[in-house]
């Protein structure tokens, strides 16, 4: 069997270990008999699935009592919609911080329901930098920002401080669960599975449970975050295997030694390639300044797209996927989430090195 050093952007590498479990699993789940696909999400075996991704995340992340986890549907797009249906209210302005085109797209969302306001944004340096200088308007509903910019490669170190009034509001997609965060600054947390989770179908929202007081019933349903909290993420029928396959990704990390230990692999894979495009005297150029470099999407560009296309033809050759910068940025990304091994960064490393000697 061939697996290769899978660098996609997301959906992403899995551990191989969670796709062997869900493999040996797959036809008769824990005895019932029957795939977990096939089981009923009002089942008991079911429900203990359910239970336990919600269990592990909350000891993983050391989520305090006062927060619900939700996991829900529609992936981090849907959350742009939802997040100011349910607190962007008359005689508010909802607060954006700008890094990147996913935190543009939230706004555009949000300027269809509201005021919106753009607190702070890092367009003006082409998105090499996170922003600085925040300006909050009067009457902040809340501050939204990315923590990870998957297109342009970087991400925030700390995070801005705000008055407890105002509540902080992270999409986390592309770097949930990669380092350790402080749940407790943030009022809601929200993630597309695909990253760093799971596979694509949930979505994860940690959110303050204060909060839920604040969600209007004239939204629809499916939108309100109480109808979520209320119902234990089991109003509807929840997208089943996906929080499954997340259950076994948490455990897996778990078994890591949990997000401390995975951070300090991350950053050892990401120093690795941020090393070698340093150490490469101009032939490869980083798209992020350093001090906002992403340890999750390492971001590079060659010196002409003809080189750019010899370099990712010759990777994929050699069994390199998903370098392909995105089509907004271009040049290359190489996506090296939690699951990807520190050996496929080992050996991108040193393709780049051969590459180099090769094409100087
Ligand atoms: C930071 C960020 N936010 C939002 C999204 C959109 O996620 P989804 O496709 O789950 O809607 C992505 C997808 O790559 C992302 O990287």
């Amino acid at each position: 069997m061939k697996r290769v050093y899978n660098f996609n952007a997301g959906p992403a590498a899995l551990p191989k270990q969670v796709l062997q479990r869900a493999q040996e699993e797959l036809l008769d789940f824990q005895d019932a008999g029957m795939s977990v696909m096939e089981l009923s999400h009002r089942s008991k075996e079911y429900e203990k699935v359910h239970q336990k991704a919600a269990t592990l995340l909350k000891e993983l992340l050391h989520i305090p009592v006062d927060y619900d986890i939700l996991f829900m549907q529609g992936g981090a797009s849907l959350q742009f919609s939802a997040i100011p249906l349910n607190f962007l209210s008359k005689g508010k302005t909802a607060n954006y911080s700008l890094s990147g085109s996913w935190s543009e797209k939230a706004l555009k969302e949000a300027e269809k329901i509201g005021s919106t306001h753009v607190a702070s944004t890092a367009k003006n340096t082409d998105y090499t930098t996170i922003p600085s200088q925040l300006e909050l308007s009067e009457e902040a509903a809340y501050l939204h920002l990315t923590s990870n910019n998957t297109i342009f490669g970087t991400q925030w170190r700390e995070f801005p401080s705000l008055p407890s009034y105002i509540p902080l509001i992270a999409d986390m997609s592309s770097d949930i669960l990669s380092r350790a965060i402080n749940v407790k600054d943030f009022s809601l947390i929200y993630a597309g599975a695909q990253k760093n989770l799971g596979p694509s179908g949930v979505t994860v929202v940690i959110i303050k449970k204060e909060l839920l007081k604040n969600c209007p019933d004239n939204i629809p349903t499916m939108l309100n975050y109480q109808t979520h909290a209320k119902n234990k993420s089991l109003y509807n029928t929840p997208p089943t295997f996906s929080i499954y396959m997340l259950s076994l990704v948490l455990e897996w990390v778990s078994e890591q030694g949990g997000v401390e230990a995975i951070e300090k692999i991350n950053l050892e894979k990401a120093n690795l390639l941020y090393d070698t495009i340093d150490q490469s005297g101009g032939f490869y150029i980083g798209h992020a300044e350093k001090v906002a470099r992403s340890h999750m999407n390492v971001t590079f560009n060659l010196s002409s797209e003809e080189l750019t296309s010899v370099f990712l033809n010759q990777a994929k050759e050699e069994g390199f996927v998903g370098l392909a910068g995105h089509r907004m940025v271009g040049g290359c990304r190489a996506s090296i989430y939690n699951a990807v091994p520190l050996e496929s960064c080992q050996a991108l490393a040193e393709f780049m090195k051969r590459f180099q000697t090769n094409y100087r």
